[in-house]
């Protein structure tokens, strides 16, 4: 018998056995090491997946989870999940919407409605079509029952070219907030991951950062590197843990510190600026040699 009571209780925190886990875009990525981290906890998981290659990748890794080939921007797709869902476990205990795509990186003026609408969609119009979708199964979890999207450090600052996925990750913030309140009464939490730069096929940092440059990822970033995909796959275990029962509507940074900086870098001597220059070869902080 242990003195305090929570000991135990976060001692059996990360095991998610009995617990059926919703992961949209699992089949690389964030939402990949998201779906294989509840698998390894236990978890019943679900994957809804575009890529057929990536599908049947992650149900090679995963064999005892469910992978389910849609695109989950379909109209509908959201009730067939459900339904699958219903028929298998009969409830749903934790909803991860991982898709997301800043899809067109281009200047906002150049932008054509259509594509637009594409991001939006892809970003905010899918994430709140799903949530709708799986609130009744969340029900049937009941308290201790949650929700986490995946959002951006972009849901809390700015980004150029990008400024259409920064309005629906922002927005998903909102929604967050908001539909934490309503839920919050029945127990049911609703949270935020907010990643900086994390290596994934869509921010391939071989492709994104020259080779040469990835020198300088130590002062970019307060922890000294960009993310993995892991990274986020703790803080999702966390937020659907009970070591998380008090925390709902709110955001976690998931990014190094990069936000706190906002805009502080480290000179090669391990101090700060705010004003790096550019050189013609490159980033170059005054003081230093270029
Ligand atoms: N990687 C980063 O640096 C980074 C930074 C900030 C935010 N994010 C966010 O994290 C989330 C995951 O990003 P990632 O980098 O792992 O992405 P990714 O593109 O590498 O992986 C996304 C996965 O979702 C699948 N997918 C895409 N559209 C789908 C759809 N319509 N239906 C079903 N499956 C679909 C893809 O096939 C892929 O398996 C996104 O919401 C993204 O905006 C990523």
């Amino acid at each position: 018998m242990t003195a305090n009571p929570q000991a135990s209780t976060f001692a059996h925190a990360l095991d998610f056995s009995g617990k059926t886990v919703l992961v949209t875009g699992g089949g690389v990525g964030i939402g990949r090491a998201i779906a294989e981290a509840f698998a390894s906890a236990g978890a019943q998981v679900v994957i809804a997946e575009i890529d057929p290659a990536r599908a049947d990748q992650a149900e090679a890794a995963m064999p005892g989870a469910r992978v389910i080939r849609c695109d989950v921007r379909q109209r509908g797709v959201g009730a067939m999940l459900a339904e699958r869902i219903a028929a298998e476990t009969g409830k749903l205990d934790v909803l991860v919407n991982n898709v997301g795509h800043f899809v067109h990186a281009r200047p906002f003026a150049m932008l054509e409605d259509e594509e637009a609408d594409d991001i939006l969609d892809t970003n905010l119009g899918q994430l709140l079509r799903m949530t709708r979708a799986m609130i009744p199964l969340l029900r049937k979890a009941g308290p201790g029952a949650n929700i986490i999207n995946v959002t951006s450090i972009e849901a809390h600052r700015g980004i150029p070219y990008c400024s259409v996925y920064a309005a629906a990750k922002w927005a998903v913030t909102g929604f967050t907030k908001s539909l934490a309140l309503e839920l919050g009464p029945e127990g049911i939490r609703v949270n935020t991951i907010a990643p900086e730069t994390t290596d994934t096929p869509q921010v391939a940092l071989d492709f994104m950062i020259p080779r040469e440059n990835r020198a300088h990822e130590e002062r970019w970033i307060p922890l000294g590197r960009f993310g993995q995909p892991s990274d986020c796959a703790g803080a999702a275990l966390y937020l659907a843990s009970p070591l998380a029962a008090w925390v709902t509507g709110t955001a976690l940074n998931v990014d190094g510190g990069a936000l706190a900086a906002g805009g502080w870098y480290r000179t090669p001597q391990g101090e700060w600026t705010n004003v790096p220059l550019i050189s013609g070869n490159g980033l170059v902080i005054p003081g230093t040699a270029a």
